[in-house]
């Protein structure tokens, strides 16, 4: 006999408990945990052991499949980001902050999709019809072929969907949709769920791509994108600081290409235009001499890629001395702290340590290492690193510098850009061909005395 019980959610991961608690144990988050509708727990009558299926068709491992047709929206950060194009008949969630751009993200890609040939059908829960139009228009897009639509009940949807046979339908936002079956209010854990679910499964029994927007939410009432990332094929992050004009695309998740890579945008006033060398981008208005700073030469995805990571360090008035970091991790600056004091007997103790990544990009690679405690120990030396060198590198606990992969790469980026000299560990494929001065280095302590003449 099934028995009903309310059971409750966190609005953040999605983590389902039978009881209320104020903190998730599942992520950790605090005042997530909201109640569901009601749910049956234990096995239904009836339930599938007595049943009879039909059987699956089964195929060996060996059997050839054709490579995926994929569509090119001619969007290069976006299709990269996919992986290569739009696969057919696979759901996407781009989440991000309200505001960062996802609407004018999607409605710039709908318009492209249907200039390759796709019907694209854009159903907004968030503005009117008119409201889309409207953004079209100053985005130069007014007389795109997008079947725009405004509606939340998921019913409606999914009806429209069965008529009109789109190729791509883009759901601005899934947090909006709501389904009648389901008790609980639009945005709660359950709506969002059983909305995504909906979507993607009817979507790709008709054989249509299905592209969900999700907001970033801060308070619990409303479901985040997380509750609906495993339902997905493919995962992206729309990232950037408000104040910045350059907005970053991330894959966190993709089942149809690398899940690293990045696209980079910049917002304009007619929309979002392409950085086709962000590098560039990330490295403008650049100090070359400036104490504090190191060049990293880092690789995101399959590219390489530029970033400046900016130290302070400065006297502190608290006994626990601040440390503030934007851009990087911050369990990760205080390894870098420890391992400065432990293995090069650098201490930081008694100071503000400020950290940042310039242009308000986010950096995940340990190659960083290196550049990190070179900015460090630039800013506690007063002492600018050396002109136009780049610095990459992972640190391990012991001190010992790790090499990283795709050494050529960064350094064919830099060369690119200008620089001439290099810092890294020892080993790896170092190409002097590149026209970079390496200078390789086996552990911090030698990187101390070598760069800074200092123990
Ligand atoms: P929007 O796509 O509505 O964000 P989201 O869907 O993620 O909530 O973008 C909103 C912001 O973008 C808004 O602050 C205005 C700005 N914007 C531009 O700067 N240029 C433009 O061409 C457009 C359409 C928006
Ligand atoms: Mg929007």
């Amino acid at each position: 006999m099934a028995k009903s019980t309310t059971s409750y959610s966190c609005s953040a991961c999605g983590n389902v408990t039978t009881k209320w608690s104020g903190r998730c144990e599942a992520c950790g988050e605090w005042n997530t945990i909201v109640e569901d509708g009601g749910l049956s727990v234990g096995p239904k009558k009836g339930s599938i052991g007595g049943m009879k299926g039909n059987g699956i068709k089964l195929t060996d491992l060996a059997s050839q499949e054709a490579p995926l047709p994929r569509t090119h929206s001619g969007i290069d950060e976006l299709d990269r980001v996919l992986g290569g194009g739009l696969v057919p008949a696979s759901a996407i969630l781009v989440g991000g902050d309200p505001g960062i751009g996802k609407s004018t993200l999607l409605l710039q890609a709908a318009a492209r999709f249907s200039e390759a040939g796709l019907k694209v059908l854009y159903i907004s829960g968030e503005e009117a019809s008119a409201q889309v139009r409207m953004r079209a228009r100053r985005l130069g897009l007014g007389s795109a072929n997008v079947q725009l639509g405004a509606d939340t009940n998921l019913r409606n949807i999914l009806t429209t969907m069965d008529t009109e046979k789109p190729d791509l339908v883009i759901i601005d936002s899934i947090q909006t949709m709501w389904a009648d079956t389901v008790e609980s209010a639009p945005g709660s854990v359950s709506q969002v769920r059983s909305a995504a679910h909906e979507l993607t499964t009817f979507a790709k029994r008709k054989g249509a791509s299905v592209i969900l927007v999700g907001h970033v939410t801060k308070e619990g009432q409303i479901a985040g994108p997380r509750v609906v990332e495993h339902m997905v094929d493919t995962v992206l992050y729309f990232e950037g600081e408000r104040g910045h004009q350059f907005r970053i695309l991330r894959a966190v998740k993709n089942r149809f290409g690398a899940s690293d890579e990045i696209g980079v945008f910049e917002m304009s006033g007619h929309g979002l235009e392409e950085v086709k060398n962000p590098s560039a981008l990330f490295l403008t208005d650049r100090e070359n001499t400036a104490p504090g700073a190191a060049v990293f030469a880092g690789i995101e995805g399959t590219r390489p890629l530029l970033v400046e990571f900016q130290a302070l360090v400065a006297p502190s008035p608290l006994s626990q001395p601040r440390r503030t970091v934007v851009g990087w991790d911050s369990g990760r600056l205080s390894m870098i702290l420890a391992v400065l004091e432990a293995r090069a007997g650098i201490a930081f103790s008694g100071l503000d340590v400020y950290l940042n990544v310039a242009g308000g990009m986010r950096v995940n690679e340990p190659a960083a290492d290196l550049a990190v405690a070179a900015a460090l120990l630039s800013a506690r030396e007063n002492k600018p690193l050396a002109e136009n060198c780049v610095v990459f590198g992972e640190l391990s606990l012991s001190g010992a510098l790790r090499a990283v992969p795709q050494t050529e790469n960064r350094l064919k980026e830099a060369q690119k850009l200008g620089f001439t000299r290099g810092i890294g560990p020892v080993g790896g494929k170092q190409a002097q061909v590149c026209g970079i001065d390496m200078a390789q280095m086996s552990d911090i302590a030698s990187f101390v005395v070598e760069t800074f003449g200092t123990t």
